[in-house]
């Protein structure tokens, strides 16, 4: 690019940049800096993310707002194909296509946006692992209705009326928040009795989906700038679908694109591996799932008694965290290990996937999780005597058929740790290493289930001296295709 601009350059900066964007396609969020401005930068955008920072006698560009607060909190968005004019003390914004810009100035509020501390923790990682009482804390404030046994989520400005309009419900997102929507989808299925599923946002955006009138879409993304998860929601608007974003990052892209959604409030995650937003994301899900249920069949004993449940889980989370149990145990089994199995049923089936994420992200372990019924089916010809296998079982209604395919894996010579449900003896007995958390219904256990397993890839990630606030070959957000 700085050839093709160079190319056009004859002392305008901003028509040379003008004529090279219009020979240019695909995405791009770039700065472009000339030798003889040197007091002068010129930004563009189409696709990718850009914010500009307001400061006093100072004008700061960034992809990313969390890179700005330390300067000002005053921002404006850029949006897509638009081109600005950047010096210390003055910005003017046009659109490539001709005309200026009039862009309104956010300012960045402290709940979403702060100087990024790492308050006495070695890590980001595990200083948001340990925000998560705080961070599910906030994600429900405000939103449970104890007494009526029902919730609210301002920002989907929908009536229980509208609601009724909806027949099926799609997650979409990319790595950790598509296992977020995998675990919503099964909360809304069960609970709310309507159809739902989740999908990998970059496989469907590219496979012509059928939109139906009576389907809603359910954007999950921490940073709002995910491209693959921003193309799948500009496919469902194309074809007249209705989404809804579930998104963190307050004034991201997905945010102002779906126009209407909930918002986290976990605060900045920094770590690139996901872990309090994660918990958030299937919180506000598990919030949309009981004001749905309660339009449906879910009655008003059952929405008080499963409001009780949502509004116990940042207690439970404090209580399994002030008492991991053995995870060291673990870490040392993994450490050394060729290969890792993450097994689950049911709602433990998406943390089983979770696990095995974060132990590649952090750790770059081989390993890798599935359902354990379809073990039997493939993986289990990887299990060698001491392969370590991670099974995720909590006393659901999946509970029997688990511990059989416990006993598969033992068979095997696989040295098993059992995530389960404290007091669950007869468990605790097959498990060669038990973890014990919280009791719990079942859609509420991922949140507590998924703790030891962030633990694991932290402990291992350091004990390998991986860097595990910033893994190799990944990004907090992928803003590329
Ligand atoms: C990856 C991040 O780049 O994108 C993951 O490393 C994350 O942690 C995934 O889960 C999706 O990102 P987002 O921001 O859309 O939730």
């Amino acid at each position: 690019m700085p050839h093709l601009i160079r190319s056009h350059y004859d002392g305008d900066p901003e028509a040379a940049v003008r004529t090279a964007l219009r020979q240019i396609q695909g995405t791009y969020g770039i700065a472009v800096l000339f030798a003889d401005h040197p007091d002068m930068i010129i930004a563009a955008r189409h696709g990718s993310p850009l914010v500009i920072g307001l400061g006093d006698g100072e004008t700061v560009l960034a992809s990313d707002p969390q890179a700005i607060v330390e300067f000002t909190r005053r921002v404006v968005y850029m949006d897509d194909r638009e081109i600005a004019i950047i010096t210390k003390d003055n910005v003017e914004v046009h659109r490539l296509a001709g005309g200026r810009v009039d862009s309104a100035v956010t300012v960045l509020d402290d709940d979403s946006y702060g100087v990024a501390e790492l308050d006495g923790y070695p890590h980001f990682m595990l200083k948001e692992i340990h925000e998560q009482p705080e961070s599910i804390g906030r994600c429900l404030r405000g939103r449970i209705l104890t007494e009526e046994g029902h919730a609210k989520l301002g920002g989907f400005t929908m009536s229980p009326r509208d609601l009724l309009a909806f027949d099926r419900v799609t997650a979409l997102g990319c790595g950790t928040s598509y296992h977020a929507g995998m675990t919503g989808a099964m909360a809304i299925e069960a609970l709310a009795r309507i159809p739902a599923r989740a999908e990998i946002a970059n496989e469907f955006r590219y496979k012509n989906p059928v939109i139906l009138r009576d389907a809603l879409f359910l954007a999950v993304s921490q940073s709002g700038e995910t491209m693959d998860t921003l193309g799948a929601v500009q496919e469902v608007q194309v074809k007249g679908g209705e989404i809804l974003g579930v998104v963190n990052v307050v004034g991201s892209t997905i945010a102002r694109t779906c126009a209407r959604g909930v918002y986290l409030h976990s605060g900045p995650e920094i770590a690139v591996a996901s872990t309090k937003a994660f918990t958030s994301q299937i919180t506000a899900l598990l919030i949309f799932t009981l004001m749905l249920a309660r339009t449906r069949s879910l009655s008003r004993a059952a929405g008080v008694k499963m409001a009780a449940e949502l509004m116990d889980v940042p207690g439970k989370v404090t209580e399994y965290l002030a008492n991991p149990g053995p995870i060291d145990e673990m870490v040392q089994a993994v450490v050394k290990a060729r290969y890792v199995l993450f097994l689950g049923r049911g709602f433990s089936y998406p943390v089983a996937l979770e696990g095995a994420l974060k132990l590649k992200e952090i750790a770059y372990v081989p390993c890798e999780g599935y359902p354990a019924g379809e073990m039997k089916h493939g993986p289990i010809a990887m299990l060698e005597e001491g392969t370590p296998v991670i099974f995720i079982a909590p006393s659901d209604s999946h509970r029997e058929k688990a511990i059989s395919n416990m006993k598969e894996v033992k068979a095997r010579g696989a040295h098993l740790f059992v995530i389960y449900t404290r007091g669950d003896e007869e468990i605790a007995e097959i498990a060669d290493v038990g973890i014990p958390i919280p009791a719990s219904a079942d859609y509420v256990s991922p949140l507590l289930s998924v703790l030891p397993l962030q633990l694991l890839a932290y402990h291992v990630g350091v004990a390998l001296e991986r860097d595990i606030d910033k893994p190799r070959n990944l990004a907090k957000s992928v803003t590329v295709e």
